[in-house]
């Protein structure tokens, strides 16, 4: 498996002429993904943290690119890693909108902790899940369909959230304490 290391990874955001917003989001999602990832080692479930770290560092890889030609950049961004060889991390990227399968192991997974840290950063803030939410469906859910599917992603998410912090010794609401961030 290759993952690239932090050094390489913020090399290929600012290949990628990633906007220093863009970089600070990704740079706090890693931030939350890696504090729910110690949380979940220190309670036995195995996760790689160094895919975890890469695989939140380069999510919106291909971000600022699709303001201009509209891709699906979960999609793009998963295709971009896997073509540098990076197909795990690619595979994370690719799901960290919507997850292929929600819990589909015994123990939460690495593309689950990216999914949901994203979840909780809202630009280069921590927030709830549910004001991540409502950012989300106003932003994004244009038509009857799109709200919908958001309702159904929502609820998935809630019980995500449940499914991770059952293993952790903090809830939700302290995540930007212990992280000492806004
Ligand atoms: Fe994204």
């Amino acid at each position: 498996m290759h993952i690239p290391q932090k050094k390489l990874c913020q090399h290929l955001l600012d290949e990628m002429s990633m906007p220093a917003h863009i970089q600070a989001h990704s740079h706090l999602v890693c931030k939350v993904a890696l504090l729910l990832t110690q949380g979940l080692l220190s309670a036995g479930v195995s996760v790689d943290i160094d895919l975890i770290q890469a695989a939140a560092l380069l999510h919106d890889i291909t971000k600022s690119r699709s303001f201009i030609t509209g891709e699906n950049h979960a999609l793009t961004g998963g295709e971009y890693l896997s073509s540098l060889g990076y197909h795990e991390v690619g595979e994370i990227v690719r799901q960290h909108v919507v997850l292929d399968a929600y819990f589909s192991g015994d123990h939460p997974n690495e593309a689950e902790v990216v999914n949901y840290a994203d979840k909780r950063v809202l630009h280069d803030r921590i927030v709830s899940l549910a004001e991540r939410m409502d950012y989300i469906m106003y932003r994004y859910a244009k038509t009857h369909a799109h709200q919908q599917r958001f309702r159904q992603v929502r609820t998935l998410t809630e019980t995500l959230e449940q499914r991770i912090f059952q293993y952790l010794v903090f809830p939700p609401d302290e995540v930007p304490l212990l992280l000492d961030s806004p």
